[in-house]
């Protein structure tokens, strides 16, 4: 069972990362990607907010389709 903050709702999104906080934001400057990041949009990752590859248990476990956001330095 996921943790849950206190007063929280059903229906998030985000069973587990940073629940202390308000919101989730990371910040990060274009000059430091390297050639290609992938950025977690599963919000199962253990690296969040980058992809780890969590997405594929989650898509198999629940039926969904969701995948990371990739960027590529050309
Ligand atoms: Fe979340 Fe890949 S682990 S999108």
């Amino acid at each position: 069972e996921p943790y849950t903050r206190p007063g929280a709702k059903k229906g998030q999104i985000n069973p587990a990362i940073k629940k202390d906080v308000d919101k989730v934001v990371d910040v990060q400057s274009i000059e430091d990607i390297g050639s290609q990041a992938a950025y977690c949009r599963c919000w199962r990752s253990k690296k969040f907010p980058y992809c780890d590859g969590a997405h594929g248990a989650h898509n198999k476990e629940t039926g969904d389709n969701v995948g990371p956001l990739v960027i590529n330095k050309k």
